[in-house]
């Protein structure tokens, strides 16, 4: 029997919700240099460098220890402590009760909307955003409605009355992601406090996406807060550990750990019984071994984080430069994170563009639109690199600009 002569309720799909969600754009354009020998990747949001030697010897040191059992569902109590120390240090006392261990931000991201939101709950989301963000709501059968930065003389910029009014009382959680993936916004300490008192007053969950907290340039503005120049403003630097808020973070960038699948969430610690049932049904625990080398990333890291935010700020500042003299191209930049978002000729079609970039001269960019439909008329560029890789990458851009830059 051939799938056409099934009656329909028994053909074999996927619910409505998970079918209506949108496939990686980022993916077709890396399948559109499928074929292509040389290509130079700038797409995807992670360093060239492999993680730091003295992790990957914790962890080997683990295996060798036979950490290969599962764990608690929280993480191992020496990470959670490890943990606590580390945001203290950052952000303010916060006890091992309210630190629980994620195999990684994306899975941090699933756990936090699985514990707060439901089928037909109302979700707010500033855009552009790492599609993963929208997405996972929908999953579970929210609706997911939109802000979106605008983008002008000084970068991209928050319109904090349209976020607060699409902060209705019936919205159930806001989605923030700052420092942002893809624009590099940051948002302010201010802004954090005015949508922090929005969200007490009408009881809506705040879930903070903080995985680019380190990857922070700004120093001079966060020193004026008073607070450490070490990392972005969070939210926890305002909030009570028992509000509703939740801040997910992960190993993956600060300690070049994409890998790896490591994360945290700091919650509630009256959420921590029932987050910890959502662990066991997702994934059970992080695996040992990872965890282990968790705690000498967070105990032993700080330095080769400092000097690796060093190193994205010279990356940033040399691509910035050097795309800002071709022409057509209108780049800033950002505060935070690791990227470029920019616009440039063929920009307004920018998954045709970046397609046809990997196609003819072997650059491989991310289109703004994979990043929501506001993102379009941009494109993403991933400067975690050393700068004579960059240089390679724009010398193809020229090529490019040179041989069909007029075509669009
Ligand atoms: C905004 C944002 N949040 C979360 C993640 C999740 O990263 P991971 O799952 O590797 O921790 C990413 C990865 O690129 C990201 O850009």
């Amino acid at each position: 029997m051939s799938v056409s002569d099934l009656p329909v309720p028994f053909i074999p799909n996927a619910r409505d919700a998970v079918r209506a969600l949108r496939p990686s754009q980022i993916r077709e354009v890396a399948n559109a240099g499928f074929g292509v020998s040389d290509v130079l990747p700038f797409w995807f949001g992670e360093s060239d460098r492999v993680t730091p030697a003295f992790i990957r010897e914790a962890a080997s040191a683990a295996l060798a220890g036979g950490a290969t059992f599962y764990t608690h569902n929280l993480g191992i109590a020496p990470l959670r402590a490890a943990l606590a120390g580390y945001v203290t240090g950052l952000h303010g006392a916060t006890s091992a009760d309210h630190i629980a261990v994620t195999s990684a931000g994306v899975n941090a991201l699933m756990l936090a909307s699985q514990l707060v939101v439901g089928a037909g709950d109302r979700v707010v989301a500033v855009t552009p955003l790492w599609p993963n963000l929208v997405e996972i709501p929908k999953i579970l059968g929210a609706h997911v409605e939109t802000v979106a930065l605008n983008y002008g003389e000084h970068g991209w910029q928050l319109d904090i009355e349209r976020l607060l009014a699409a902060l209705t009382p019936d919205t159930r959680m806001l989605l923030i992601n700052s420092p942002n993936n893809p624009t590099g916004w940051v948002m302010s300490r201010d802004e954090q406090r005015t949508v922090l008192a929005h969200c007490r007053l009408h009881g809506i969950w705040i879930v903070a996406d903080e995985v680019y907290e380190r990857l922070y340039y700004a120093d001079a503005e966060a020193g004026a807060e008073g607070s450490s120049a070490r990392t972005a403003p969070s939210f926890l630097d305002l909030a009570g550990r028992d509000e509703r808020v939740i801040c997910v973070n992960s190993f993956s960038k600060a300690w070049l750990m994409t890998g790896w699948r490591l994360g945290w969430i700091v919650a509630p610690a009256g959420l921590m019984d029932d987050l910890g049932k959502l662990v066991e049904y997702n994934t059970s625990c992080a695996p040992s071994f990872v965890q282990q080398a968790g705690i000498a990333a967070v105990q032993q890291g700080e330095r080769y984080t400092q000097e690796l935010v060093r190193d994205l700020k010279t990356s940033r500042d040399h691509l910035v430069r050097a795309l800002s003299e071709l022409p057509g191209v209108d780049v800033k930049a950002p505060p935070g994170a690791m990227y470029l978002f920019f616009s440039m000729p063929g920009a307004e079609h920018s998954l045709d563009l970046c397609k046809a970039m990997v196609r003819e001269v072997g650059l491989g960019i991310a289109p703004g639109s994979a990043f929501g439909p506001q993102g379009e008329g941009f494109v993403r560029w991933c400067y975690a690199c050393d700068t004579a890789r960059l240089d390679a990458g724009v010398e193809r851009l020229k090529r490019y600009l040179a041989q069909y830059g007029t075509v669009w």
